[in-house]
């Protein structure tokens, strides 16, 4: 079979990622095309990148709802080794015979042959050919696959004269083969900066919005080059920990977490950022290693199934996360029941959990509002709605949450 692989950071996945998608399937040359969404793309690192797993999912979104009948998928395997993700290595990793069969596999795609080789396409633009020879080892990507170039009407590059050249510079003749893309061409940082989503599918616009992406990105430049470094590299880890809805939730609280920050105390940006975005790293953790984590954490403080999750947090994130400092520790401990005597911080992340842009639980207008204008009168909404609700449910309120609720003025 042979398999077209398209690499890139997708930030967002727009309508010139399906034209190409689209030319490259038409084209014959390749059966099934599989995007990888980049991890670590080492020409795009730091403030202005989409954290990896928003990416990852709203190609994955995008594919369900866009290519149900074709045969496009979408790779996690940037995610799965550690290191700066070079093309090289992503090829190198996606063609072990193990990992593609059992991708294939879990794609609907049975080989009656379980031998059967595959040949490789590596998918880009034309506008790489005259300098593709200075690709990071350029000779070892030709020899483990080849290149499925795309060119567009008018695109500039003579592409037989490219392609002869580069026959003859590599000893081994690669194997590059060309495809017509016609239709729609995109630039993802004009999508970014402009909002400009007429150039982004129905499904990718709806993902943006509801993740508020692309809104806030300069809150980045209130923190420091260390942390942008951990926020990244727990995304990637956090991928390992939690299905998509909980993670897209815990990264949202991050960077809300951030905003409010930003507002409130711009020396909380760094671990605002942190400890919202990894509050509820422990909450899909088997339940015995929660109570034990719990335990370890706060003794028999929380030993409702419910609350476990808060202090197993604090021991995750210290044990896998490099977390050491305790404010941002007790944010993480006490982000679900709160407590007497709250810091700003973990005021802070207790109502991002509440209001991320995800979550559509009740009309959270004026919640949102008084977020930024008055942050204990947003949490007495905030907790006093969720304690009508424990109550309705005939439970008890957490001796911790009474502590705080008298402490921010509700008398319940
Ligand atoms: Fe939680
Ligand atoms: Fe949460």
């Amino acid at each position: 079979m042979n398999i077209g692989l398209l690499g890139g950071s997708f930030d967002p996945f727009h309508k010139g990622h399906e034209s190409l998608i689209k030319g490259a399937l038409r084209s014959g040359i390749v059966d099934v095309v599989i995007l990888i969404p980049s991890a670590r793309n080492p020409f795009k690192r730091g403030r202005g990148v989409t954290a990896a797993p928003y990416r990852f999912y709203m190609v994955k979104d995008a594919v369900e709802a866009d290519f149900k009948k074709d045969k496009v998928f979408v790779s996690d395997i940037e995610f799965t080794y550690s290191g700066t993700s070079f093309t090289l290595t992503t090829i190198r990793e996606i063609s072990k015979p193990s990992y593609i069969r059992t991708f294939l596999e879990a794609n609907g795609i049975k080989s009656s042959d379980a031998k059967e080789k595959h040949s490789f396409f590596w998918i880009t633009g034309s506008d790489v050919l005259p300098t593709f020879e200075k690709w990071r080892e350029a000779d070892k990507i030709l020899e483990l696959s080849g290149l499925l170039v795309a060119s567009r009407p008018g695109d500039g590059v003579d592409v037989k004269e490219q392609v002869g050249r580069l026959n003859s510079l590599f000893k081994d003749k690669p194997d590059i083969r060309v495809f017509d893309v016609k239709g729609f061409e995109a630039a993802s940082s004009q999508i970014r900066k402009n909002h400009d989503y007429v150039k982004v599918s129905k499904t990718v616009d709806e993902f943006i919005r509801t993740h508020n992406l692309y809104r806030e990105d300069d809150l980045f430049d209130l923190v420091s080059d260390e942390t942008i470094e951990s926020y990244y590299e727990n995304a990637i880890k956090l991928y390992r920990y939690l299905g998509q809805k909980r993670l897209l939730h815990t990264l949202n609280v991050g960077l809300l977490s951030l905003k409010y920050a930003s507002v409130y105390d711009k020396n909380l940006c760094d671990r605002a950022l942190i400890a919202g975005e990894l509050h509820d790293c422990a909450k899909e953790l088997d339940e015995t290693l929660q109570r034990e984590m719990a335990i370890e954490q706060s003794g028999d403080l929380f030993d409702e199934k419910k609350l476990l999750h808060s202090p197993a947090g604090a021991v995750l994130a210290q044990r896998e996360f490099g977390v050491t400092d305790p404010g941002v520790i007790d944010a993480i401990t006490y982000h679900t029941t709160g407590r007497g005597g709250m810091s700003l911080l973990e005021k802070i992340v207790y109502l991002a959990d509440k209001l991320e842009p995800a979550r559509t639980y009740a009309d959270l207008s004026r919640e949102r509002e008084l977020a930024v204008t008055d942050i204990d009168a947003a949490l007495r909404l905030c907790v006093g709605s969720t304690v009508n609700k424990i109550k309705s449910r005939g439970q008890d309120v957490h001796p911790l949450t009474l502590d705080f609720m008298n402490d921010i003025g509700i008398y319940g």
